[in-house]
């Protein structure tokens, strides 16, 4: 398997310029619309080790939504769900299943980001709004990006509540132990045939955002499957979505089963970031997650192509945790299987030591795993 090229991930000037109108300071929350948001909560606390932060309902003075907010170190996830027939949340539901509604973005000025990204071609979705309460205020604003995912825009300089006006702080007795996670590293999301170029363009025009790399099928493909990727990120490198699109291979593409299930582009996974990823997926596994696997000849030359790393061979090869390097240095990372019904949205914990890749010289093992759980769906 091939190493990175590198080359094309130093930031570009324009890349820098992005700062300039769309000045990003990271994410600031992710909100999945879900079923089931008590039990999803429960999931993501028990399996995940994500802590109870705050909660909006009918004890908040909602009538027809409820909202679950937890955290672990930097990563805020929302869990919502309707509480009444009928609306727009059953109806994402039940055309997507559980999945990411908004990717919200932490900024300094939310009007200014709205019309800066408006004024560029982006379509409104919430026009600058403040919401108070006593905790002071925050301004939100936010616009459509692929499929049915928005983005909000968060300005929360003059607050100081435990998440925003509406919610109220929630305190259970049940706390779980977190597992390490740090921060969101990056986001990927998975669009229709043909239109990766058209949402590259997007964050490019819209969001200011430049090109890091960019994948070709390939790169990314098996003997039986292939896909392409390019990933798009903000001036200073805190915001990076990758955006992938089917390609043709001899059996389905795994974005394109992606796409049938969530019936539509939307955010594929999560990668999120540890410092010690044997004892992150220690944990996980001991609490149920389900990782994939990779064949036990994945371990036998992995060194000779990435070369000496701190960590052990046994305990990675145990876990299943690949391994890559770039110019920079070298990543470990894992994905899970699908962590919902529908074989749409999973979880990747990523372990960066200097490299600034996306584990190019796993994709192909990777992905011969991945088919061989479509396979056993039925869906290769
Ligand atoms: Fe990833």
């Amino acid at each position: 398997m091939s190493t990175v090229d590198n080359t094309s991930l130093k930031l570009t000037k324009e890349n820098e310029q992005a700062a300039d109108f769309l000045p990003l300071l990271g994410t600031d929350h992710v909100e999945l619309y879900v079923g089931n948001a008590k039990q999803a909560a429960y999931y993501y606390m028990a399996a995940w080790g994500f802590q109870p932060l705050a909660y909006a309902g009918l004890e908040t003075g909602l009538k027809d939504k409820v909202s679950y907010v937890l955290q672990q170190d930097k990563i805020r996830l929302v869990l919502t769900s309707p509480l009444k027939p009928g609306g727009e949340i059953n109806r994402h539901v039940n055309s997507h299943g559980d999945g990411v509604k908004a990717i919200a973005l932490w900024v300094d000025n939310a009007s200014k980001s709205y019309e800066e990204t408006t004024k560029r071609g982006a379509e409104s979705y919430l026009k600058p709004t403040t919401v108070k309460d006593e905790h002071g205020e925050v301004v939100l604003s936010g616009i459509h990006t692929y499929g049915e995912t928005v983005h909000i825009f968060v300005e929360r300089s003059k607050y100081s509540g435990p998440f925003m006006p509406g919610y109220i702080k929630w305190d259970p007795y049940y706390r779980a132990e977190p597992v390490g996670l740090k921060y969101i590293d990056h986001m990927v999301g998975n669009v229709g045939w043909n239109e990766m170029n058209k949402w590259c363009d997007f964050y490019a025009r819209v969001m200011g955002f430049a090109q890091l790399i960019s994948f070709d099928d390939k790169d990314i493909s098996t003997e039986y499957t292939a896909l392409m990727s390019k990933v798009m990120s903000n001036g200073n490198g805190r915001i990076k979505f990758p955006i992938n699109e089917p390609a043709e291979g001899r059996k389905k593409s795994q974005i394109e089963e992606y796409i049938e299930f969530y019936n539509g582009a939307g955010v594929q996974h999560i990668a999120v970031a540890t410092d010690n990823i044997i004892e992150t997926v220690t944990s996980l596994k001991k609490r149920g997650v389900e990782f994939l696997t990779v064949p036990a000849i994945y371990y036998e030359d992995v060194l000779d192509r990435v070369g000496e790393i701190d960590e052990d061979l046994a305990p990675l090869k145990e876990l299943g945790i690949l391994i890559d390097r770039d110019d920079e240095g070298y990543l470990l990372q894992i994905f899970t299987k699908p962590i919902l019904d529908r074989p749409t949205m999973f979880i990747e914990i990523i372990q960066r030591k200097g490299a600034k890749s996306f584990g190019k010289g796993n994709f192909k093992a990777l992905f011969e795993s991945i088919e061989r759980e479509q396979a056993s769906r039925g869906t290769l």
